[in-house]
C-alpha cells in the first residue's frame, strides 16, 4: 500500500519541475470566461497546456469547440480520458508541452500556470504563432503575461492575441 501511495505522490510531485502542480480551474469561472471573455464556438480548437482532469476541455467541448489537452502526469491523463470518454471533441495527449509544438489548427491556448513559467510560455506562444503565420489567442487564469497587454480581462482571466512577427522582429 505504501508503494502505491508513494507512486501517486511521485506522479503528482515530479511535474513541479516542469510546470504548475495540479489545481483544477473552477467550472463556474471557466463557463464565464468561455461565454463573456472569449465566446468559444465550433470554429475553435482550444489547447489546454497542462490539462489536469480535463475540466477545461469538457467545458470547451460543450461550447462546440474541439479541445486538446497536453498533460504530463499519466494519472491525470488516464482520469481525464475516462471522465471525457465518449466525447468526440476531447482529446488528451501524454506530453510535456514545452517539448511539443501546439497543433496546427489551434485557435486559442488556455494556460493555468505558475508565475515562474510566464516568461517561458510567452516566448513559446510567440514562436508558435510565428510558425503558424496567423494570430493565436491565449487565455491565462491567474498569472498575467509580462510583455503583452491583455485585450480583455474577467475575474482572474486575461485574454491576449499573439500576432506573427517577421524574423527580424521575433
Ligand atoms: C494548475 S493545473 C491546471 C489544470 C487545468 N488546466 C485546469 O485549469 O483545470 C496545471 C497542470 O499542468 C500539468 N503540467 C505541469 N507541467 C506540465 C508540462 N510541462 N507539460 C504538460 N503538463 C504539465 C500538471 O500536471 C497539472 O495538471
Amino acid at each position: 500500500m505504501i508503494w502505491v501511495v508513494g507512486f501517486i505522490i511521485l506522479l503528482f510531485g515530479f511535474v513541479v519541475f516542469r510546470g504548475a502542480p495540479y489545481v483544477p480551474s473552477r467550472r463556474k469561472y471557466i463557463e464565464r470566461a468561455f461565454t463573456e471573455l472569449y465566446p468559444l464556438s465550433k470554429k475553435d480548437v482550444l489547447v489546454d497546456v497542462g490539462s489536469g482532469d480535463g475540466i477545461v476541455l469538457r467545458i470547451a467541448a460543450e461550447h462546440g469547440a474541439k479541445a486538446i489537452g497536453l498533460e504530463l502526469n499519466p494519472a491525470l491523463v488516464g482520469i481525464s480520458r475516462w471522465l471525457s470518454r465518449g466525447n468526440a471533441n476531447v482529446e488528451v495527449r501524454l506530453v510535456d508541452f514545452w517539448l511539443k509544438p501546439i497543433p496546427d489548427d489551434t485557435t486559442i491556448v488556455y494556460g493555468f500556470m505558475v508565475t515562474r513559467d510566464i516568461e517561458k510560455i510567452e516566448k513559446k506562444m510567440q514562436q508558435e504563432t510565428n510558425r503558424l503565420g496567423r494570430p493565436v489567442r491565449f487565455m491565462t487564469y491567474g498569472s498575467e503575461l509580462i510583455e503583452h497587454t491583455p485585450d480583455a480581462e474577467l475575474v482572474g482571466y486575461h485574454l491576449y492575441t499573439f500576432n506573427p512577427l517577421q524574423s527580424d522582429e521575433a
